[in-house]
């Protein structure tokens, strides 16, 4: 049944073999074996794979990956969130009976016509997690240089109950912080994202009738007003996306009437949504002509497209800029030019598109660390990182330790192994590719998730001149576009 599906290498003999076996019940009995024999080898492998990576403890290597773990993981739970999601999106794929042979993104449809740009300047748009308390590690609002991005994304106010959680005046003083930053570099904005690990349902609530999105646009712009923010992004992930079909229009209609709304009072709040990369969550979740009516731009969650789940156990790039020879099908439009393509065949001006970029990288557990190529198998996320989700810092320290790394051709995105970890990252010749691309292709700019992943101590190059190498990358090369 895998067989017409075209998976990359398919490394799935194990796979069909588990299904053959369900499939007869007399047969459960040696099932239930096999199923035990790999829960012990899974087990096993990791314990050794973990003890090889701990035999190096000795020169404080794990122990200070350990302890980065423990920090700048503001974000995980939400980004977890978010790659279950597009995960989701897969395993939608690997469960239908269709063979998902799309998916050419209709050239045609975009308008190269007006693609017209010379003296263009590029949005930088920088997601900064707040500290969850101002004791060490963190990332604080004075440490962000003012002019690195040319807009900060405060993340995350929530919404709680059907409304805008009220913001204490802890919260307020960190909102005041960053905002603060405007002083020292007038142009920059400073917007507020709503949504993270908000309850889940709650922009359903919201967006649902007349009267909840008059109250929530009208919570939300006192809250920018009081706190002098210069707009608003929307994390929603992802309308109607396994939920209720009809907050597709919901989400629009709530756009609409922000937009209504600060035309009427002739505000010049931005307004941009964090949007979704895989297909059938775009095709579900947005109306994208009328999105683009009401929005200022998209910032394009053009990450997260592998990563380890058990459904799909191989290694993976986290952001391909693109495909791989060997992808097709489904498979060929995990990467960033095929999304950012087809937002745009969809209708998105593409000034109105914003690419996204991480700092962060993937970690993954090898099955067998001679296998360790793109799409070798693996069992589970790395021992470096929170759940798989690993900050820059930590990948230089890793490949300062000997790992051995490749630049990928095809997909301008490095990887590094060691032992049996398996990382995928970006690193500043990644990144300067995709800002390149950006700056090419006529995009409306970066999006960077997020300031907290990147060095921002300059431990990797133990230079307190390098803070945060892989964002000033992205500026030097967008910037050089505007030459
Ligand atoms: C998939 O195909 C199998 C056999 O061809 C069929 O029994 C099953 O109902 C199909 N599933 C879906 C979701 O169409
Ligand atoms: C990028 O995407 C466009 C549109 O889908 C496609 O025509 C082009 O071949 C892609 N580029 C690469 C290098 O894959
Ligand atoms: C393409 O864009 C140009 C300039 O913006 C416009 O005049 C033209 O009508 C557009 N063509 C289509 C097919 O939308
Ligand atoms: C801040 O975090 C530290 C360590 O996580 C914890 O011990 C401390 O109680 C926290 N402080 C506040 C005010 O929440
Ligand atoms: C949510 O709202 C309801 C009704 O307005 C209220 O009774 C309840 O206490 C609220 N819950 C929280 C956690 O604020
Ligand atoms: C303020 O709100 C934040 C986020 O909801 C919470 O973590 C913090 O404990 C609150 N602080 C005070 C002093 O209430």
């Amino acid at each position: 049944m895998f067989s017409d599906r075209q998976l990359p290498q398919a490394k799935y003999e194990l796979l069909i073999e588990n299904k053959r076996i369900g499939l007869n019940c007399s047969r459960a009995l040696r099932a239930a074996g096999v199923v035990v024999a790999i829960v012990v080898i899974t087990c096993l492998t990791v314990y050794i794979s973990w003890r090889s990576l701990k035999s190096v403890d000795d020169r404080g290597f794990v122990k200070k990956l350990w302890e980065l773990n423990l920090k700048n993981y503001g974000p995980v739970e939400r980004l977890q969130h978010r790659a279950e999601l597009y995960g989701s999106a897969l395993k939608q794929y690997l469960d239908s009976n269709q063979s998902y042979t799309v998916i050419a993104v209709e050239s045609a449809v975009i308008n190269r016509s007006s693609n017209d740009v010379k003296t263009k300047t590029f949005r930088l748009v920088c997601y900064y997690t707040l500290p969850s308390n101002g004791t060490g590690g963190d990332l604080m609002p004075e440490e962000i240089d003012p002019s690195l991005c040319t807009h900060i994304n405060i993340a995350f106010a929530r919404i709680t109950n059907g409304s805008l959680q009220p913001v204490n005046s802890t919260v307020m003083g960190l909102y005041n912080r960053v905002s603060a930053l405007k002083s020292r570099n007038p142009s920059l904005k400073v917007l507020l994202t709503i949504g993270g690990s908000s309850e889940p349902g709650s922009f359903g609530t919201v967006s649902a009738t007349h009267a909840s999105r008059k109250l929530f646009i009208h919570d939300t712009l006192a809250l920018l007003a009081k706190c002098k923010l210069d707009g608003l992004d929307f994390d929603w992930e992802f309308p109607a996306w396994q939920s209720d079909k009809r907050e597709r229009v919901h989400f629009t209609q709530l756009l609409m009437e922000l937009r209504d709304e600060l035309n009427r009072r002739h505000s010049k709040f931005i307004v941009s949504v964090a949007v979704a990369a895989p297909k059938p969550i775009i095709d579900y979740s947005y109306d994208i002509p009328q999105m683009a009516e009401y929005v200022d731009y998209v910032n394009v969650m053009t990450y997260d497209y592998h990563f380890y789940v058990w459904y799909l156990p191989m290694t993976g790039f986290n952001s391909p800029l693109y495909k791989q020879a060997d992808e097709n099908g489904y498979f060929a439009t995990l990467n960033t030019n095929w999304t950012v393509s087809y937002w745009e065949s969809q209708g998105m001006p593409k000034e109105k598109i914003v690419v996204g970029l991480p700092t962060y990288g993937h970690s993954f557990t090898l099955v067998n660390d001679a296998n360790h190529g793109v799409s070798a198998p693996v069992l589970g996320f790395g021992v470096l990182g929170d759940s798989g989700f690993i900050s820059y810092p930590q990948v230089c320290h890793f490949v300062e330790e000997e790992a051995a790394t490749v630049f990928d051709r095809d997909s301008r995105v490095p990887y590094a192994f060691k032992n049996r970890e398996w990382i995928s990252y970006d690193d500043e010749r990644s990144l300067a590719y995709k800002a390149e691309y950006v700056a090419s292709g006529g995009y409306g700019g970066a999006m960077i998730w997020a300031l907290n992943m990147d060095d921002f101590k300059g431990e990797c190059s133990n230079s307190r001149e390098n803070w945060f190498p892989l964002i000033t990358k992205v500026k030097s090369v967008l910037a050089d576009d505007q030459l």
